[in-house]
């Protein structure tokens, strides 16, 4: 157990509501995730992880060294979360995946599926490039999405739906460092 006094100091004395999943927790969840990830895919063929930040970081990090196969990793950055974007299909790639993604299996990390908006605007833009299969894999997922490009294969927990931070979560940026997943 973390004890609260070194919560507070995390978090610069901010009060949290509760630990929805400990470090333990989400050890123990990832570790599976690696599993599965690696028992999907044919032996031999390239696997590359793409994750999507800020958010899913710490998750990559830690998702990728539970991984008993050879994998590839990089990294895309999306407009943000409350960017104001409405227009339907558009996204903006603030930084662009370096590996090519054609005739590849591209699994794309995400932290949390909340409203699906992200996943539906950059799902078509991956398409795009022709991987050999597209799949994604979220740590958590809400379940709020009426409709989704591509359902995750891979989920962590099912989150509650509250704001989560932590464990690469932020509010305004903050609360990435936390080992645990909180709501606030
Ligand atoms: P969506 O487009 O609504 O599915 O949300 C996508 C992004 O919003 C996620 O990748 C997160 O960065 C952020 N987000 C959504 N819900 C939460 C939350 O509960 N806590 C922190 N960030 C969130
Ligand atoms: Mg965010």
């Amino acid at each position: 157990m973390i004890d609260s006094a070194t919560i507070l100091a995390r978090t610069g004395g901010r009060e949290l509501r509760r630990i929805v999943y400990s470090p333990e927790e989400i050890h123990a969840r990832v570790q599976e995730m690696g599993e599965e990830i690696a028992a999907y895919y044919p032996e031999g063929e390239d696997v590359l992880l793409v994750g999507l930040l800020k958010g899913s970081f710490i998750f990559v990090g830690d998702l990728v060294r539970e991984i008993p196969r050879p994998v590839q990793v990089d990294f895309l950055v999306a407009a943000s979360y409350g960017s104001g974007t409405t227009t339907s299909g558009e996204v903006n790639l603030l930084y662009d995946p370096e590996a090519e993604l054609k005739d590849r299996h591209v699994v794309l990390v995400e932290d949390i599926v909340d409203s699906g908006t992200t996943i539906n605007r950059l799902i078509p833009i991956l398409r795009e490039r022709g991987p050999k299969s597209l799949e994604m894999c979220a740590l958590l997922h809400k379940h709020l999405a009426p409709h989704l490009e591509l359902e995750p294969r891979w989920v962590g927990f099912d989150a509650p739906h509250e704001f989560l931070i932590g464990y690469g979560l932020d509010h305004s940026e903050d609360f990435r460092n936390l080992p645990f997943i909180a709501s606030l």
